[in-house]
């Protein structure tokens, strides 16, 4: 796999280890372990919606000139996502079960449909145009290598 795709799948995987961990936390009502696993799950999350933002986007609709394209429709989604994981971590707060879960469960599977049309579709595409600028990624994205290392 290539160094954008394998780096930016390997937080969405990172981010769903969080995510199961909170949803348990949340079914045996744990609530100390779930608002701290909540407060991971909101920063690893928005952290990787603020990669592709800030470094992955930009660079993609410069080399491309497509800002109109796939970038767009993430950026749009995201808005929706962090709404969501916003009432998730209001409902953990106020310890409503039923609030929490049933919005997790919104939330994930809007996440999944998400993720895949980056693995499937942009992250290849980026693999390909942005070779010659990967230091350039680097450099607004935290822990990326251009080697993948
Ligand atoms: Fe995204
Ligand atoms: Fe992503």
């Amino acid at each position: 796999m290539a160094a954008i795709s394998e780096f930016f799948s390997t937080q969405h995987r990172a981010c769903d280890r969080v995510f199961e961990k909170m949803e348990e936390a949340v079914s045996r009502d744990d609530w100390p372990q779930a608002e701290s696993l909540y407060k991971e799950l909101s920063r690893d999350t928005l952290q990787h919606f603020s990669n592709e933002e800030e470094g992955l986007f930009p660079l993609f609709e410069e080399t491309t000139g497509m800002q109109a394209g796939p970038t767009q429709v993430m950026r749009g989604e995201h808005v929706e996502l962090r709404e969501l994981l916003q009432r998730i971590g209001d409902a953990v707060q106020a310890r409503d079960r039923d609030e929490a879960l049933g919005t997790a469960e919104t939330f994930f599977l809007f996440l999944q449909q998400h993720n895949v049309k980056e693995e499937q579709v942009l992250y290849p595409m980026a693999d390909q145009v942005l070779q010659g600028v990967l230091p350039e990624l680097s450099d607004k994205v935290p822990g990326f290598t251009p080697s993948g290392e």
